[in-house]
């Protein structure tokens, strides 16, 4: 058989693991990219594959060959063993597939070996883990505001004498957040492990190997620091702690193998001790403190030698976690970057303010610090105001870190148990003045944390503002995903509020590899949804997830699951864009029962199978004309923007259903949905095509979601939201529910150009106004801060909200102009909606599907398709009299995929069109580089803003 050399297959992965180290799976499924090196090579596709699979122990190979066109999410292969708790194997991959070169057809070719990947199984069986959870024999100290002490755990072992070490694993879990050491040294480069999950449920743990650490044949120590964390920190505005348990712990299991097969298993167990920590105090909202004074006495608590523990406290065994245990898909988080100080200076009352240039999520790093005594304070913030740090938007959130010296050096200091949002740090009691060790620039830098998600998604045009506005939502998808998605990082919630996902998803499914991080939240949310109690029905969506503000008692500040559209339906349409992009079909399987239970008990119905209007709803939320403080009370009505959504989510259910391959289920949710539709026309569509709240949500909603039955009603529709947006020329008219909509609409009823101005426009409320101000991640509110500089004076104000950068996905859709066709990208289309006034010039997007790489780039050329210069009229009859310029377009398509592509001279304004019409003539092709060229009219009349006779106002 014939080499293909030209296609590589790229290393494979498992399942939507972040490494394929420590995985919660006996048979795998496995993946595997490509990538081709070689522009001749087309239409690439696989036929068939050979597996390969190595027991690294006994050196066994088992090959099988596949006869299968799939190449994500393939089979562990019959006939190879299960993997059993703690097996490790080599995967490799090739692939056979037939091609063309130049214009040859190639008959099958097969590719090289892929690069071996290690799958290593972790603890699959609740019977695997003989280690107990720890915490201290006596209750908890409690520092004087209530918060739980940090605590260390300890035990010194030996491993037997004479023998290597040949492997070493550390299966590793706390409540509270931990940092393991092995001999002093720390365990990995997790932070905040093991993350924020629903504890009651569902328990992660890690996997670590530690064979490099340990000692063989001498004394070794094992030391666990176990703060707070999510566990048991304040949580939420009205600072509840203890959500989860009062008891700070560790669960650690240490497997250690000898060369001779000896096997030592050091579990935490009541042999343990345990001191409180010389991190005084930290949680989440309130930061950290650290004492130099208690760290000197604890000096080498993480090490045998020259250390005493006899003071130390004994431990207690606790019949905790009774949680599964999970070692799960997601990346954990860690320190991805490192940012310097842009600039230290003074604040006009005189303090010492640090600007690191960019508003970030994670913590500082000090390098080195030597004061005698008293404290060196940091508090964090993401603005000033009036040249203050500006602290109000934290609302109870401390955010301040604290180091009480004693003289001696303290090198390389993080907080450990705690992360803020902040782009200025204000400095006490340390400043460029002091003696012996001045504040500088390099004393210190920030460090950026996040959950490590791979990142997939790139985008730039010609203009530098919307490439700010991209590079800002990646800031701000960055910052809030840390262990779970939240709303923001900074202020008294950080939480997993539903519809701030829900907003942002298909966004966030091109910026970074979601399928583990989202993929397990989703499955807390349904743990969550499942609760029962007197003050809520089974069956509700949560507001956030893991659900920390479900009320205990009935006179609780907290909040019980109430229906409520947009934030619950991300448990129908989250899964669905994880689908879409993943092509992980086990997500829906998974979710398929809370789907069920959200659109069963989870919505309050009204007779006519829509929302109970007496259900108050959050609406579109941050309309920018909604009242400051009542951010639900916008201008398009809360129960049609929850209708709206019942209609799309009760569709995609059909979709699901059937996708599942429940014919009978798909037929009721296509049968309701079609019920639906007539009372969603009768309640609020007149016959000609206005809707009810006449406002720019409710017709984009409406025109996205399919609600308008008729090509005339649409056609009127899109005329009021284009009317609408001429009225209030190119300023935002919509919330969270509204936005990743509205340009969406425009774009698909043929008013591109319309799209295009509010891109582009900079005034309050648009996209652009918050990068006129500096802005260097998405807000909260269009206005979060206002035009002269002040903070918006709302008691909810953040400057690092994900949901309005959900403009993202028409980035990525529209103008560079790509969207998924088959779930996993197995093809897609390429349908740039390209601006005709000099806009844009150019645009150029980047997405790592699971095929490989898709690649689109687009530009306008003063040139005809030759390469002569002719700036120009005439080119053809059909532009006669019109100048005309060149659309060029460069498109990559991953091998094993399609694509078709829609030159913009063939498209149509896909909204208004129906049945056949919709149709577009698209040119299918297959893998490999392909360039298209077509002659575009360009201009006509931009869009004109209405305005009154006398122009803008005068006065
Ligand atoms: C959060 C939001 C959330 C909203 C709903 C806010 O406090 O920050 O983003 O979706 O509450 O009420």
């Amino acid at each position: 058989m014939s080499q293909q050399p030209a296609i590589q297959v790229l290393r494979p992965t498992f399942e939507q693991h972040h490494d394929g180290f420590g995985i919660q799976f006996s048979r795998p499924r496995i993946s595997w990219r490509f990538s081709c090196t070689d522009e001749d090579v087309h239409d690439w596709e696989q036929c068939a594959y050979d597996i390969e699979i190595r027991n690294t122990d006994s050196n066994i190979i088992q090959c099988v060959h596949i006869e299968s066109q799939d190449s994500v999410l393939v089979p562990w292969p019959e006939g190879c063993a299960s993997l059993k708790s703690r097996d490790r194997r080599q995967v490799r991959v090739r692939c056979y597939g037939t091609s063309t070169v130049g214009s040859h057809t190639v008959d099958i070719a097969i590719t090289e070996w892929s690069e071996w990947s290690y799958v290593e199984a972790a603890l699959l069986d609740k019977r695997d883990w003989q280690a107990k959870l720890i915490t201290p024999a006596n209750k908890i100290s409690l520092n004087d505001d209530g918060s739980a002490r940090p605590l260390c755990f300890r035990k010194c072992f030996k491993l037997p004498d004479g023998e290597k070490i040949a492997r070493a694993r550390l299966y590793i879990t706390g409540h509270g957040v931990y940092q393991a050491y092995i001999n002093g040294e720390g365990v990995g480069d997790q932070c905040m492990a093991p993350g924020w999950q629903s504890y009651d449920k569902r328990q992660h743990y890690q996997v670590f190997d530690v064979a490099s650490a340990l000692e063989a044949s001498e004394e070794n120590v094992i030391g666990v620091e176990v703060g707070p964390g999510w566990y048991a920190s304040a949580l939420s505005w009205a600072q509840r702690r203890f959500t989860y348990g009062d008891e700070l712990g560790t669960l650690a299991q240490l497997e250690v193998t000898s060369q001779d097969g000896t096997k030592t298993t050091i579990c935490s167990d009541n042999t343990w001790k345990s001191f409180t920590s010389a991190i005084t105090s930290s949680e989440i909202y309130a930061g950290e403190v650290f004492d130099q004074n208690i760290g000197r006495d604890l000096n080498g608590w993480n090490t045998f030698t020259a250390f005493n523990d006899h003071s130390w406290s004994a431990v207690k065994t606790s019949p905790r976690p009774t949680a599964t245990l999970i070692s799960p898909n997601s990346a954990p988080v860690r320190i991805t970057q490192r940012i310097m100080p842009a600039k230290i200076f003074k604040s006009p009352s005189g303090k010492t303010l640090i600007d690191f240039g960019q508003n970030l999520v994670g913590r500082l790093h000090i390098r080195r610090l030597r004061k005698s005594t008293g404290k060196v304070i940091f508090r964090h913030a993401e603005v000033l105001e009036h040249g203050e740090l500006c602290t109000r938007p934290l609302r109870g959130a401390k955010a301040t870190d604290t180091i009480i010296c004693n003289g001696d050096v303290l090198e390389d200091w993080t907080p450990k148990f705690t992360f803020h949002g902040f782009r200025y740090v204000e400095v006490t009691g340390w400043s460029s003045t002091d003696k012996i060790e001045p504040l500088t620039p390099r004393s210190l830098f920030a460090e950026v944390m996040h959950s490590d998600m791979q990142q997939t998604g790139w985008f730039s045009c010609s203009n530098e503002d919307v490439n700010k506005l991209h590079e800002n939502a990646r800031w701000g998808m960055r910052g809030n995903f840390l262990s779970v998605p939240t709303d923001c990082p900074q202020r008294d919630e950080r939480m997993g509020w539903t519809g701030d996902l829900n907003i942002f998803t298909p966004s966030a499914n091109f910026l970074y590899d979601t399928a583990g991080v989202v993929g397990n939240w989703l499955e807390d949310l349904y743990a969550d949804q499942m609760d029962e109690s007197e003050f809520w029905k089974k069956g509700v969506v949560p507001f956030v997830v893991p659900n920390c503000i479900r009320k205990h008692e009935a006179d609780d500040p907290f909040w019980n699951p109430t229906p409520n559209a947009v934030w619950a339906d991300v448990a129908v349409m989250t899964p669905c864009e994880l689908h879409q992009t993943f092509g992980d079909i086990e997500v829906l399987k998974r979710q398929y029962e809370s789907m069920k239970a959200y659109l069963q008990d989870g919505i309050s119905y009204g007779e006519d199978g829509l929302w109970d209007e007496q259900q108050w709803q959050f609406g579109d939320w941050l309309d920018p004309s909604a009242p400051t403080n009542d951010s639900g009370r916008g201008r398009t009505d809360g129960t049609y923007v929850a209708d709206a959504f019942l209609l799309h989510v009760t569709n995609l259910m059909s979709f699901i259903s059937s996708t599942l391959d429940r014919p009978a289920e798909s037929k009721i949710y296509s049968t309701t949905h079609q019920k639906l539709q007539k009372a969603f026309a009768h309640k609020y569509l007149t016959a000609h095509g206005l809707i009810a709240p006449d406002t720019p949500t409710a017709l984009s909603l409406a025109l996205h979601f399919s609600l308008i039955p008729t090509t005339t009603q649409r056609r009127h529709a899109a005329a009021r939201l284009a009317r609408h947006l001429l009225l209030n020329p190119y300023k935002i008219p919509t919330g969270f529910a509204g936005t990743p909509s509205l340009l969406q609409a425009l774009t698909h009823t043929g008013n591109i150009d319309l799209a295009y101005a509010l891109l582009l426009e900079k005034e309050c409320p648009s996209f652009l106004y918050p990068i006129t101000m500096g802005a260097t991640t998405i807000w909260e509110r269009w206005d979060s801060m206002l035009p002269d500089g002040s903070v918006n004076p709302g008691s909810m104000t953040s400057f690092n909200h994900y949901a309005l950068g959900s403009v993202v996905a028409w980035l990525y859709s529209s103008v560079g102009g790509i969207s998924v066709l088959e779930p996993g990208w197995k093809s897609f289309l390429v349908r740039p909606a390209v601006p005709r006034h000099g806009e844009l010039n150019n645009a150029e997007v980047v997405f790592e599907g699971r095929y490989g790489r898709v690649e689109v780039r687009w530009m306008l050329l003063d040139t005809s398709v030759e390469g002569k210069v002719e700036k120009n009229r005439r080119v053809s009859s059909e532009f006669a009299d019109v100048e005309v310029q060149t659309f060029r377009l460069v498109v990559l398509v991953p091998p094993n995929s399609r694509a078709k592509v829609v030159l913009p001279d063939r498209q149509k304004a896909m909204y208004l069109e129906e049945g056949e019409e919709k149709e577009e003539a698209g040119v299918w092709v297959g893998s490999g580089r392909h360039v298209f060229d077509c002659l575009l009219a360009k201009g006509g009349r931009p869009p004109r803003p209405m305005l009154p006779p006398w122009g803008e106002d005068p006065y």
